[in-house]
């Protein structure tokens, strides 16, 4: 039976077990999808009870992600508590149905993938075509994979089996083939590329995840790098860790509400957490390979990481900031070793006061990291006087979260 609601009564709607969301004036009851959720579940539950149409189309969803939405659309959305109903309802969402849509969508994309790939391998004018496709995932062939860590062990199997497990965390380099030497990824500064896999349960069954990652901007054409630090309990991060050569991934992009301009600011403060320097690296390059053309955008970096063996890519960093008067960076480490000159423990608001600019409309704060510390940050900004965080970022916003 149809619900129509105004915002106000949606808002009621906003917990695990009775959730709705908004979008372009519909109603949605998203509680028994949480799980299912291919882009994880807290992007859910950030938004419950609210309008989550800018998000849902960030988010760039595929066909398939909308004919699930289909099944979940309860109501319209009332501008006044008098407004009519605009049309008929469908039936009420069934969590076994939408499961089952959602492994049909994982399906179709695999479909689309060898689709695509062959088109792509074809030596015609494609050749300078970027490879990424927002809508579509395609396949990109492990070449090169190479520890960067080495306080870590990581235990393999010999054939892909995902019994396997690692004894702790590792981060590695990996570098993927494009389908020809001289074909690029095609992203822009400051956006991300999703990866998706469909990974096996404890019950048998396949489940589809989807997640960012950044790749390095010292890339050639024919390849791209990705630095990533797999989690032993981890779905993705741990899937790639286990890889071999030879094996295959399905990316699909580019994605992101922020990319980097030429001045498009006067100074940027960001804060980092461990893997989370991989979009800040991008822009901070970017910056500087613009300096002769006349970016003068200045940048203050401070990096966070638990101890000084995790601090990844402190050498390129460190000759950024020698080379170049408009970028510095400041290192915060939890547990120091004897000696330590920089910041200790977590980020702080003083750390935040000293090193980064004061707000102003020119000044704008870049975050990524784990999601306790990008909580913490969107708090300690807004006291120190930067705008309130949007839960999920819009490219516009002075807190910017990626
Ligand atoms: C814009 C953007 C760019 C990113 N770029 C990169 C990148 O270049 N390289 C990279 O390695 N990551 C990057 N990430 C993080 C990445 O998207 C995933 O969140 C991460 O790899 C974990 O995914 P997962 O599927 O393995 O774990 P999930 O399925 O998300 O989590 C499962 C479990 O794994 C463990 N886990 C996951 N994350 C953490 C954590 N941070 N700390 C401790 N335990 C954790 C927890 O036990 C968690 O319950 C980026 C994220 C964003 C938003
Ligand atoms: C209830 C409505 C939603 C449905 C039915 C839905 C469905 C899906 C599906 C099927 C995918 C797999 C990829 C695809 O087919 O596009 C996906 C991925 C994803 N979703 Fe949603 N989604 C919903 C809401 C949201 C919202 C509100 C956000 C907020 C940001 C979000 C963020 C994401 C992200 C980040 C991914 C990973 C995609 C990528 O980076 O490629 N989703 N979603």
């Amino acid at each position: 039976m149809a619900q129509d609601l105004t915002p106000a009564q949606v808002l009621f709607h906003n917990t695990r077990t009775d959730l709705y969301l908004t979008i372009r004036g519909k109603i949605y009851d998203a509680s028994g999808f949480l799980e299912e959720h291919p882009g994880g579940e807290e992007l859910l539950l950030d938004l419950a009870g609210r309008d989550a149409t800018e998000a849902y189309d960030d988010a760039g969803h595929s066909e398939e992600a909308d004919e699930i939405l289909g099944d979940m659309l309860i109501g319209q959305l009332l501008t006044s508590a008098d407004a009519a109903p605009m049309s008929q309802i469908g039936e009420s969402t069934k969590a076994t149905n939408i499961a089952l849509k959602v492994k049909e969508a994982a399906n179709n994309v695999t479909v689309k993938v060898k689709e695509v790939v062959v088109g792509a391998i074809k030596p015609s004018t494609r050749t300078s075509q970027p490879f990424l496709v927002p809508t579509a995932f395609r396949e990109t062939e492990l070449i090169e994979k190479t520890a960067i860590s080495h306080n870590v062990s990581m235990y393999y199997s010999p054939v892909h089996d995902f019994s396997s497990h690692m004894l702790t965390s590792v981060r590695q380099s990996y570098r993927f083939k494009l389908p020809l030497p001289d074909v690029t990824l095609g992203l822009p500064i400051g956006q991300h590329v999703s990866i998706g896999a469909e990974l096996p349960q404890t019950d048998g069954t396949l489940k589809e995840f989807v997640r960012s990652y950044t790749p390095l901007s010292d890339d050639e054409p024919g390849s791209f790098r990705l630095l990533i630090k797999s989690y032993p309990t981890g779905n993705i991060s741990k899937h790639i860790g286990l890889l071999n050569l030879g094996d295959s991934i399905r990316i699909r992009g580019p994605k992101g509400a922020f990319q980097y301009r030429t001045n498009m600011v006067r100074h940027f403060g960001m804060v980092a957490g461990g893997t989370g320097i991989t979009p800040m690296l991008q822009i901070i390059e970017a910056v500087h390979q613009g300096r002769q053309l006349g970016d003068k955008t200045q940048i203050d970096l401070v990096f966070a990481n638990v101890a000084a063996e995790d601090i990844l890519l402190k050498g390129r960093l460190d000759e950024l900031a020698k080379m170049d008067d408009g970028f510095r960076v400041h290192y915060v480490l939890d547990k120091p070793p004897p000696g330590w000159s920089g910041g200790t423990g977590y980020v702080t608001g003083e750390m935040i006061a000293k090193w980064l600019p004061k707000p102003a409309k020119d000044v704008r704060i870049l975050l990524c990291g784990p999601p306790p510390m990008v909580g913490s940050l969107k708090k300690i900004t807004e006291a120190l006087g930067f705008d309130r965080a949007s839960p999920v970022s819009k490219s516009e916003d002075q807190v910017f979260a990626f």
